[in-house]
Order: C-alpha cells, then sequence, then structure tokens
C-alpha cells in the first residue's frame, strides 16, 4: 500500500478551546508524521510495504507494529474528533450505550475512568462486540483492537504529547473535554453500521 498521512479531517485551530493549535501541530505534523516516516524506513523494500496498514499491524511486532500501530491509532483518534462535538448521540447507538452502560451518563464516566486509569501511555476504547454488545478497553503504548480482532468504534489518546501542552498534567480535564466537546458521534454511528 501507499503509506500516506491522512488529511486532518478540520483545521488545526477548530478544536479550541480544548486542544489548541499548537497541540494539534505537534501531534499531527511530528508525532503522526514521525511514526509514518519510521514505518516507511522501516519496512521500505520489504513484503510490508505491499501490504495494508491494517495487515501490517496483524503481522508484525516490535518498531514496525510500535509504528504502524500509532499510523492507525492517530488517524483514527483525528476522526473521533470534530468541532461542536460531545453532544449525545441519538437513535440506534444510544440505545446501545443505555442498554450497556445503563446511562449515557455511565458510559462516558466508564470511558473516562478506562482513559484516566491508563497508567502512563496508551489509548481509551469503545468497541463493538457484534452489532448488539459494546465495551470499554484501554490499551497501553501503541496496542489497539485491531490487533486482538476487536472493532473500535471510538478513541481517546492519553499519551502526554496528546494534553500536556493544554493542560498539563491534568488529564482527567483533557478527557472530559473530549467527552463533553470534541467526540464525533457521526464517525461513531457510521463505524457501527459497518460492524458485521
Ligand atoms: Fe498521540
Amino acid at each position: 500500500m501507499n503509506f500516506e498521512l491522512p488529511k486532518l479531517p478540520f483545521a488545526k485551530e477548530a478544536l479550541e478551546p480544548y486542544i489548541s493549535a499548537q497541540t494539534l501541530n505537534y501531534h499531527y505534523e511530528k508525532h503522526h508524521r514521525g511514526y509514518l516516516n519510521k514505518l516507511k524506513a522501516a519496512i521500505e523494500g520489504k513484503p510490508e510495504a505491499q501490504k495494508s496498514l491494517e495487515d501490517v499491524i496483524r503481522t508484525s511486532d516490535g518498531a514496525v507494529f510500535n509504528s504502524a500501530a500509532q499510523v492507525w491509532n492517530h488517524s483514527f483518534y483525528w476522526e473521533s474528533l470534530t468541532p461542536k462535538g460531545g453532544q449525545k448521540p441519538t437513535g440506534e447507538l444510544l440505545t446501545l450505550l443505555e442498554r450497556t452502560f445503563g446511562s449515557f451518563e455511565n458510559f462516558k464516566q466508564q470511558l473516562a475512568e478506562a482513559a484516566n486509569g491508563q497508567f502512563g501511555s496508551g489509548w481509551a476504547w469503545l468497541i463493538a462486540e457484534g452489532k448488539t454488545k459494546l465495551s470499554i478497553m484501554k490499551t497501553p503504548n501503541a496496542e489497539n483492537p485491531l490487533s486482538q480482532n476487536k472493532v473500535a468504534l471510538l478513541t481517546i489518546d492519553v499519551w502526554e504529547h496528546a494534553y500536556y501542552l493544554d493542560y498539563k498534567n491534568e488529564r482527567d480535564n483533557y478527557i472530559k473535554a473530549c467527552l463533553d466537546h470534541l467526540i464525533n458521534w457521526s464517525f461513531v454511528e457510521r463505524n457501527l453500521q459497518m460492524v458485521k
């Protein structure tokens, strides 16, 4: 596959005041692009260079896995956020969240607990287990649901580089801002619709 950095789905200042343009700039231009460049250098001329990014993630380990998974995770994270997001989903997704977690507020609380409870760097995820069951998971470092054959609907990056410039050590405030103001529920709905 031709490994390219996907375009950010919003302008770098579009998530302010919750995530600053400065954070977005470093995060996208330095971290995300950096993982992609490392991946391309590591697989150049090797069979992996002909695989899809998803296949590289499923079949690699070590440095190649870390770079490939971080490329995928960040692309998925950008899509998980949107200016004027947060709010509350509707329809089938809301019903499923309420049935799984008791209420939408309980869901937010449990995802926040997972995100805050991830020791060190990592990710928090909403997962679809088939079309009718959801769950929450957290993963360390670059690990993601793909390598566990799970379907991700939504993610929040909890590496310090995602929030330190804006929130310093207060990860919980960054998580709350994401959940209250930035989650792209249309993206989550589209992901749920694609679940078989
Ligand atoms: Fe990140």
